[in-house]
């Protein structure tokens, strides 16, 4: 038997991430994990935040906490924002873990027995007053090109041309300002790409007929231009210290310690509980394991490339990703989603504005697959007013009104199915199973195109069978239609469970029914839809499932984000 780990690629823990980052990798690993936990499969879905680099200590220093202070605290900060999105990481760790810390230096040891690993003397940008070598974008200065005052020394943002920090005139430190700037020698590992490139180019060719296109086309593009030896370490404090006699004080480079986290909060996750977890089992030599990532794009070339890499050159059997689900941007009205310039919106204020579903169901329902896509408050509403409250909660509310209102509150009994019935059965049959291979396959805008389909099938039996008007004339067939009705709703929850479990649970508690009885349906639907008995009691929504979002609220949310309500 297949069992399933999932990772998402690990938020930067330098901010509250915004909504771009929940729909690029934790959100869309949380359906999957959910949809399969459903279908009764094994899976372990991990998490964590990614703690090291220069632009943690940063943040750190602008809140002036020191790093680690920081850490902690923005860890608990970002894992209640993604809790309350109800994101069912089996563990949501820290890659600064004394787990990712172990196995990040073991792998580098590894990789200097067998040769991948080699010393360079380097010349780095040194800041007498900060006290420390600086990262070529923390160093700023005038750009030779277009005269930019405040150019970085990778890349000046005016004019977009490539720099090297030594290009630019009249060089300061980012940091601190100061123009007391040292070029220095510095020695570092660089990991050499190139003696893996067989091995790297035959992983991804073995992938090449079941992965994305926008996940293949990345990993060619790097393989075509040539790999490079990569500088895997850094001069900072912050970080995995380098295991290596001459390499005091000097720490990993954050992308190399990063993804070996995905291990090592599986290891966090086993000692909470060592006697039933062995997080070996997901990682080492693990044949039954089926192994699934999910991240933006502009992760792609560490996931496909440097991973792998470091996962290869160890010569131990690691797990290697089976399937990688990539996502394009999605923007904030055409433009970037920007945690530095605060642009879009942030997953706390998101969680401040509306219940969790309404962003996990538009964000799905829009996910950027095949190509970017935009976010607009006018979108926003619309799909929360017609798919969410005219077709799923109008049918939920309808369906219980009515039956409590000229039956009682409970399931009723009387009447057999007829052709009506037995042609629903069969039309939802044919769309569920469509609806199952589109999240098997992660076609998550297909799904939710089949999802709102399936609820809509239920409201024109509805509308059909009209039990409103048959109770008038035969009371045991409008019970029959009623309770076909309540068992549609106990099959809505089960099958949108993956996407708004907060409404899925609602759903159940109104048919007085475990949260957790959501076991994914059978082939026989004729079954599913008759597990609820006559006679079961149920009860009547006090408020309806959605609330609608008004043209009024659409313009505020406009005007408080900074939005243009013509778009
Ligand atoms: O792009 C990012 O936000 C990174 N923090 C993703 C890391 S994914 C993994 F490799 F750790
Ligand atoms: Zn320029």
């Amino acid at each position: 038997m297949t069992k399933y780990l999932i990772t998402s690629a690990l938020p930067y823990i330098n901010g509250i991430k915004h909504l771009g980052n929940l729909v690029g990798s934790m959100l869309p690993a949380d359906v999957y994990a959910r949809f399969l936990r459903q279908k009764g499969e094994e899976v372990l879905f991990i998490c964590a935040t990614d703690e090291h680099g220069t632009p943690a200590e940063l943040a750190a220093m602008e809140k002036n906490q020191d790093v680690e202070t920081f850490c902690t605290e923005q860890h608990e900060v970002q894992k209640d924002i993604y809790t309350r999105f109800n994101l069912s990481f089996d563990h949501f760790g820290r890659s600064s873990s004394h787990q990712n810390t172990e196995l990040t230096q073991h792998f580098c040891k590894k990789l200097m027995e067998n040769g991948y690993i080699e010393e360079r003397v380097i010349k780095q940008v040194y800041s007498v007053d900060d006290g420390r070598f600086l990262p070529d974008r923390y160093i700023v200065g005038t750009c030779p090109h277009c005269g930019y005052e405040a150019a970085r020394g990778d890349q000046c943002e005016n004019c977009t041309r490539v720099l090297d920090p030594t290009d630019l005139i009249n060089p300061r430190s980012a940091v601190s300002g100061s123009h007391n700037l040292e070029i220095r020698d510095s020695k570092h590992l660089f990991l050499k790409l190139p003696a893996l490139e067989s091995k790297l180019s035959a992983f991804i060719d073995e992938h090449e007929a079941e992965w994305p296109l926008v996940v293949t086309s990345i990993a060619r593009k790097w393989l075509k231009e040539g790999l490079r030896e990569r500088c895997i370490t850094r001069d900072l404090k912050w970080g995995v210290p380098v295991p290596v006699d001459g390499f005091e004080g000097k720490v990993f480079y954050v992308w190399f310690d990063a993804p070996i986290e995905y291990i090592g909060s599986t290891a966090e996750w086993a000692e909470k509980d060592p006697e039933h977890r062995d997080w070996k089992s997901w990682w080492y030599d693990a044949k039954d394991v089926r192994y699934v990532e999910f991240m933006a794009k502009d992760n792609i070339p560490f996931h496909t490339i440097m991973f792998p890499a470091t996962l290869l050159a160890s010569g131990e059997p690691w797990k290697k990703v089976d399937y990688i689900k990539g996502f394009n941007w999605l923007t904030f009205y055409g433009g970037k989603f920007s945690t530095s310039q605060k642009r879009g919106i942030f997953t706390n204020q998101a969680l401040d504005e509306f219940q969790p579903d309404y962003w996990r169901y538009w964000l799905m329902a829009n996910a950027p697959e095949s190509s970017d896509s935009s976010f607009t408050f006018a979108s926003f509403a619309a799909t929360v007013n017609k798919d969410l409250n005219d077709v799923l909660g109008n049918f939920v509310n309808r369906v219980l009104k009515m039956t409590a209102s000229k039956i009682g509150a409970a399931v009723p009994a009387g009447g057999e199915w007829g052709d009506t019935e037995r042609e629903f059965v069969k039309t939802m049959e044919a769309r569920i199973a469509d609806y199952t291979k589109y999240l098997s396959e992660m076609e998550y805008r297909k799904a939710l195109v089949e999802l709102r389909a399936i609820w809509v099938e239920g409201n024109n039996y509805l509308t059909a069978a009209a039990p409103w008007t048959v109770i008038k004339e035969d009371k045991d067939k409008a019970a029959m239609i009623l309770r076909l009705a309540l068992n549609v709703i106990r099959l809505y929850a089960v099958l949108s469970a993956p996407v708004i479990p907060e409404t899925a649970e609602k759903m159940l508690a109104l048919l007085n029914l475990d949260a957790n009885a959501t076991a994914w349906p059978s082939g026989d639907l004729a079954a599913e839809l008759q597990k609820l008995p006559a006679g079961h009691a149920v009860n009547v929504p006090e408020q309806p499932l959605f609330q609608k979002i008004m043209p009024e609220a659409v313009a505020d949310l406009c005007q408080r984000y900074g939005a243009d309500p013509e778009e």
